[in-house]
């Protein structure tokens, strides 16, 4: 795993994640949509009427920002990446109302105390180092109104288990084995783990894989409530997200299996225990208090 480098990954969203992610939210709306998003727009909203201000932080492209523009609410979004930025600016073009901040976790002392119904980070928790997330936590804190909500996402670290990858040999090497797999015979584990899988060194690098180029933290779904808990976070809810029906190395053997099983989870079963394992990240729905 790569270690954290905030100037890294700064530079990986502008310049490699932000053009390759380039999209107009408007003409492929339904396609662009992704499954965090509609789990929060058709599991989560509809039951938090009045909400007031929301606010997204690490807005990226503004996909979600501009379907929230369409609902009335009072909406910010914040975003360090002045190329994410840019599309974020041209997909919320409809709602100018919408406050577009520049800037990171710093760009949250613009915003007022309890200012915040809803505090909303979607793939973000996973690109920050131990000290950003320990001051992100604290501004939201501050931020978030008397009874507000926070939505944020992370990667599931459990579902390396199901990729039979190289992921799956650094979960058992670094998660379950160590520091007993050590010594002499750690090499000798990690061959013969590695002998179990078809293809140990799969999937290929990629440019454009985040979890190749820059640190991206994962999270252990089954320890992350106690540890919120710890901090004065209630879990109100955990939706998992990004099913794979099969692991992805099966993928194409039983294309239409694996299409029935990701109907039958994503988003309307997002719940499901089976999500621990088959999902690719989750959603977690937090409030003050322990
Ligand atoms: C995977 S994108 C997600 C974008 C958007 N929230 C979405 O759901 O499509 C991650 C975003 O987090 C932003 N980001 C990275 N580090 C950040 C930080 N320290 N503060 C705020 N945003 C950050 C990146 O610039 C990028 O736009």
């Amino acid at each position: 795993m790569r270690e954290f480098d905030a100037q890294r990954r700064n530079t990986f969203f502008d310049q490699v994640f932000a053009p390759v992610q380039a999209r107009d939210v408007r003409e492929e709306r339904e396609a662009w949509l992704h499954p965090r998003d509609r789990i929060l727009l058709e599991r989560l909203l509809p039951g938090r009427k009045g909400i007031g201000t929301v606010l997204d932080f690490g807005c990226g492209q503004g996909r979600l920002l501009s379907e929230l523009g369409k609902l009335g609410f009072s909406l910010i979004g914040i975003e360090p990446s002045d190329g994410m930025r840019a599309e974020a600016e041209n997909n919320c073009r409809d709602h100018p109302e919408i406050r577009l901040v520049a800037g990171g976790i710093e760009a949250l002392e613009e915003i007022e105390d309890n200012a915040v119904d809803f505090f909303i980070a979607m793939g973000v928790f996973q690109y920050l180092g131990d000290e950003e997330t320990a001051t992100l936590m604290q501004a939201i804190e501050r931020v978030l109104a008397p009874g507000g909500t926070v939505i944020a996402t992370f990667q599931n670290a459990l579902f390396d288990l199901f990729t039979f990858n190289k992921y799956t040999l650094d979960f058992m090497m670094n998660d379950l084995l160590a520091p007993h797999a050590n010594g002499a015979e750690k090499e000798s584990v990690e061959s013969a783990l590695a002998g179990l899988m078809t293809r140990s060194d799969a999937p290929p690098y990629g440019e454009a894989r985040a979890r190749d180029n820059i640190f991206v933290r994962l999270t252990n779904p089954l320890t992350q409530t106690e540890e919120l808990r710890s901090h004065g976070w209630a879990v109100k809810g955990r939706y998992f997200y990004e099913y794979f029906g099969l692991p992805p190395l099966v993928k194409d053997a039983a294309p239409d299996t694996f299409a029935r099983i990701v109907e039958s989870f994503e988003v309307v079963n997002a719940e499901a225990w089976q999500g621990h394992f088959m999902a690719n990240a989750f959603l977690v729905e937090l409030e003050r208090g322990g």
